[in-house]
């Protein structure tokens, strides 16, 4: 079955412009300093079995799109975490330990960030206590224990765990490495922002084509105001910028069409856990309420197919391991090219080269595997 039908009824679920677009290097800067950028580069290339992330041409995808190039970063191949979250949280440790020995660092996590704080912590050879919500599933607890951390199950959503680690770290003097800014508290956030912002930096050395649109998956927006001031301080032409979320969470999209940072209410997780969050972080937002060019939400129907055909090499010549928020940025183009309004808007055709990143493999191996079973399934029927 050729890949024109199986992708032919993937669409959009919502749309919008950012009426309040005025990309400014300086004003990004001005949040996310470049000696912040520049630090997290010289010290995280340092690190033992650094190397960059595979840039990967989707080069079926782009023929049958019709779009110049279409470049995928797999962070599934970064260091042994196998997901750009190893840049941030891991760096944040690295910083604020300053060499330290006898300290204890502690976070509050969905998944991921918790992980790469962990590895971070022991890499380091420091203690580290990891607190989760009852939301988050047993093989992404172990993937956290595997790094040597204790765990704390806490009762109810995130907000609680967090609460219990603050609780907690205070009582004991441990330090906190968390990824979400509030007014109070910024450093740490800006430091995991710095790291994401390297996946942005290895891209221009990777290709000297200049990357004309960016689709970048946002959860509390960390990871897309990171790459965002990368574009500020390492890309000479400015893409468009497409900020991609799940439609039951889409707390950048409502807050950008409201211009204000907006709370909302989650009705149903997302299978893509990373980004199934309702509120923004404070530095994410102040970056991206003027460089979002647009913002898009997508359903969940589509990942577990997304997650095959990525394997199954159906968009390149090279079999890819993408997670399941590794799949929105892929959905969103194949989507966003579906709709002649929102491709012809976007200006997407021959003359783009796209920059899609691939959060993560599979490090919820159980997911993974249901996920691929699921997307084979359909993809076997020809559906
Ligand atoms: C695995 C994973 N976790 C979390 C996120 C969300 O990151 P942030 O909360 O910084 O927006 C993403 C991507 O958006 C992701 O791929």
């Amino acid at each position: 079955m050729k890949l024109k039908s199986k992708i032919s009824n993937w669409n959009v679920s919502k749309f919008i412009f950012n009426r309040e677009y005025k990309f400014s290097r300086k004003d990004i800067l001005k949040y996310l300093p470049k000696s912040y950028m520049e630090n997290a580069y010289s010290s995280i290339t340092k690190w033992n079995n650094y190397s960059k992330t595979p840039l990967i041409s989707l080069n079926k995808l782009s023929g049958e799109l019709n779009i110049g190039n279409i470049f995928y970063k797999d962070e599934s191949k970064r260091f042994n975490l196998k997901s750009f979250k190893a840049l941030g949280g891991a760096y944040a440790v690295d910083i604020i330990s300053k060499g330290m020995k006898n300290i204890t660092i502690s976070s509050a996590t969905a998944g991921n960030h918790g992980r790469s704080v962990a590895w971070g912590a022991k890499r380091l050879g420091l203690n580290c206590k990891i607190f989760i919500s009852q939301n988050v599933s047993k093989a992404r607890e172990k993937t956290i224990e595997e790094f040597g951390a204790k765990i704390f199950r806490v009762k109810g959503n995130y907000e609680n765990s967090l609460k219990e680690c603050m609780k907690k770290s205070k009582l004991n003097k441990w330090k906190i490495v968390q990824d979400v800014s509030t007014r109070n508290y910024k450093f740490v956030p800006k430091l995991t922002m710095a790291g994401y912002s390297i996946m942005i930096k290895e891209t221009s050395l990777q290709t000297n084509k200049y990357i004309t649109h960016i689709f970048l998956q946002a959860g509390v927006g960390g990871m897309a105001a990171g790459a965002v001031a990368g574009v500020a301080r390492y890309f000479k032409r400015i893409p468009k910028i497409i900020i991609v979320e799940p439609e039951n969470a889409a707390c950048v999209l409502k807050s950008i069409e409201k211009g204000k940072m907006t709370k909302i209410k989650i009705s149903k997780e997302s299978i893509m856990g990373g980004m199934s969050c309702n509120k923004m972080s404070l530095i994410p937002w102040q970056i991206l309420k003027n460089t979002a060019n647009c913002c898009l939400t997508i359903s969940d129907k589509k990942v577990p197919d997304t997650i095959t055909m990525l394997a199954k090499k159906s968009f390149s010549d090279k079999k890819i391991v993408g997670g399941e928020c590794s799949a929105p940025g892929v959905i969103s183009l194949i989507s966003a090219c579906n709709n002649k309004k929102i491709r012809y808007k976007l200006n997407l055709g021959k003359k783009s080269n796209v920059l899609l990143i691939g959060c993560e493999g599979d490090v919820d191996k159980e997911l993974y595997k249901i996920l691929y079973k699921k997307g084979s399934k359909k993809f076997n029927n020809g559906k």
